[in-house]
């Protein structure tokens, strides 16, 4: 089945009827129709989406989010003069206890959900559940939605991912290898590369998002953009037709010559200046008639996300790269501003760590 194209302001994460049976269909089609592989994801997802319930307890309990809507009813704006938030800070904790069902949308207004309510009219059992998601949430939660933190440069991307030096590298490879093992093979099946002959995957990692394209097109060369150690870490692993070149996005213009550039899983980890100089940069080395590529888990513009975000989302701050979950609609903009046009969207499946698949073009 073809994928689903999506329309202009569409949901990708939402929606009713024939786009849910698509993604239905998605889903299983990305399981090669393993119903046992889909519901061993499902439970991972939960225990994702545990954790992030636990810090959105704690957090929301620490900042005051519960106390003012106990007071009455908020409107998000009133909240984050209140909490004295950071905008993209107070949409994450909205986003979460809105999918927890911690509070509930009335109107403009957010209230206190069922369960809140509940727990404030039984101390005890309040204060002991309160307690027990202070006690494990981690102080990183806190401090992060307090204080988003702020943008990191060149090599402290794996600092502040936790994972510095050589052995670090490694196994931040192999976790990436790992979550993208599925959705670069639906990745692979759902752009269509075939007048693509070079294709530059910038922050490509160890290479295995490209691997799975080149298996996919035996046309396609790849290049993978990425930092000195981590290019050297990926050349030990080999591949055919696939070539690294050690650089640093934030400070280097990326290489010419390719008819496609990737951003697979990247430009969240940045916030919107730095995403937007990445995709100036894109721009200036295609030809004209070349090709980018966003490949990244997508938020709705409303408030009250599906599971997958909320976990992506926590995922992002936690990072602390200053980096961002965006809408489609912010990547189009993002796109167009950079001088791309011809923006489609295609949204194969709805799941932690996959993607939307977002092209453009450079006129010309
Ligand atoms: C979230 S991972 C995505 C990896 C891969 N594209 C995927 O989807 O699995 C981000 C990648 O960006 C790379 N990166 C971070 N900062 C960079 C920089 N300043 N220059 C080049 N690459 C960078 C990291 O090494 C890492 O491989």
């Amino acid at each position: 089945m073809a994928s689903p194209e999506a329309k202009a302001g569409s949901d990708p994460v939402g929606g009713l009827g024939l786009a849910r049976v698509r993604r239905a269909w998605g889903f299983l089609r990305a399981f090669r129709f393993s119903p046992g592989a889909v519901f061993d994801w499902l439970r991972l997802r939960r225990i994702l989406e545990g954790a992030c319930a636990v810090r959105t307890v704690a957090a929301g309990e620490d900042v005051g989010l519960f106390a003012a809507l106990r007071r009455g009813p908020c409107t998000p704006e009133e909240l984050r003069r209140r909490l004295q938030l950071p905008p993209e800070c107070l949409r994450i904790l909205l986003d979460s206890a809105l999918h927890f069902r911690l509070v509930r949308r009335k109107g403009e207004r957010i209230v206190p959900g069922r369960l809140l309510r509940r727990l404030w009219h039984s101390d005890g059992l309040g204060v002991a559940f309160t307690a027990y998601c202070v006690a494990n949430a981690g102080a990183g939660a806190i401090a992060a939605i307090r204080r988003r933190p702020s943008a990191r440069r060149g090599e402290e991307f794996y600092r502040a991912m936790g994972c510095a030096g050589a052995d670090g590298i490694r196994r931040y490879g192999s976790y990436m290898a790992a979550t993208a093992s599925l959705s670069s093979q639906v990745l692979a099946r759902t752009w269509d590369l075939r007048r693509v002959e070079r294709l530059l995957d910038v922050g490509g990692g160890l290479g295995h998002v490209s691997r799975a394209l080149l298996r996919r097109h035996p046309r396609l060369r790849a290049t993978v953009a990425d930092l000195p150690a981590v290019c050297e870490e990926g050349r030990r692993l080999g591949g055919e037709r696939l070539s690294f070149v050690p650089l640093d996005f934030l400070t280097q213009p990326l290489p010419a010559g390719h008819d496609a550039i990737l951003f697979a899983r990247v430009l969240h980890d940045w916030d919107g200046e730095t995403a937007d100089r990445l995709l100036a940069k894109a721009y200036a080395a295609l030809a004209p008639g070349g090709e980018v590529a966003i490949y990244e888990i997508l938020r709705r513009r409303e408030l009250g996300n599906a599971g997958s975000v909320v976990v992506a989302q926590w995922e992002v701050l936690l990072g602390g790269t200053g980096g961002d979950v965006r809408t489609l609609e912010d990547y189009r903009r993002r796109l167009r501003r950079a001088g791309f046009d011809s923006v489609r969207a295609r949204h194969p499946v709805d799941l932690q760590n996959w993607g939307s698949l977002i092209t453009a073009r450079r006129p010309g």
